[in-house]
């Protein structure tokens, strides 16, 4: 199915790196949805995970669920994880597949990425890397990864059959996603569909 929608998928994108830039850059200032420590709390991840995680990664966490509510990752499980923001799940993540596991984050924005790798070093971590890439053209090859996690992105994505897609072909047979995200139950007016402020804002 093709895409419906009469949007400026470009201008889309540059306004949603503009938005998240914000929340890598000055997490204090506030936005109309929930951040850091506070959401964390509010999604229930154990303080004793948010607590191990350096305070740059804290700060700049804008999910809408907790991915490691479907259950936790299995040691040496190579883990996708799309729009990883400034890192916060792949982090933990990283912790729980081990050193033997792997975990790749993906993002579209450079501020989440520079954000991520600082975060990651900071914990000493190293496996786990940040990419610079799109949900819809993932930069990784197929049957390559075990779990995908995502969290607060494919909402964010017009196109979701070609998220999807992405998802399914990088996955490798037998693995499995743990994906939180925002669900509407009701059909979405097409004129706010193509209303960019109202994808970001
Ligand atoms: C709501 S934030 C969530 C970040 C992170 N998952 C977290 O829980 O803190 C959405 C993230 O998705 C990224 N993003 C949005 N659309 C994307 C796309 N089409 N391709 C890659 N990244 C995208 C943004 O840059 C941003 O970092």
């Amino acid at each position: 199915m093709t895409l419906q929608v009469k949007l400026d998928i470009e201008k889309l994108r540059s306004e949603i790196q503009l938005k998240y830039k914000e929340v890598a850059t000055t997490p204090e200032k506030g936005f109309h949805f929930h951040t850091g420590r506070p959401l964390a709390r509010m999604l229930e991840y154990p303080d004793a995970w948010v607590d191990a995680l350096p305070k740059g990664a804290v700060e700049s966490f804008a999910g809408v669920g907790n991915p490691f509510s479907l259950g936790p990752l299995p040691m040496g499980a190579t883990v996708l994880d799309v729009g990883s923001g400034a890192g916060f799940d792949s982090l933990i993540a990283a912790q729980q597949v081990g050193s033997a596991g792997r975990v790749i984050g993906v993002d579209m924005t450079d501020e989440m990425l520079a954000k991520a790798a600082v975060n990651a070093r900071a914990m000493g971590l190293t496996n786990v890397e940040f990419k610079k890439g799109l949900v819809e053209e993932l930069p990784l090859p197929d049957a390559s990864v075990d779990v995908v996690i995502s969290n607060g992105v494919i909402n964010l994505v017009p196109d979701k059959e070609q998220a999807y897609r992405e998802v399914y072909r990088v996955l490798r047979p037998g693995g499995r996603i743990q994906i939180a995200d925002v669900v509407v139950q009701q059909e979405v007016p097409q004129d706010s569909k193509e209303d960019i402020s109202l994808w970001t804002g």
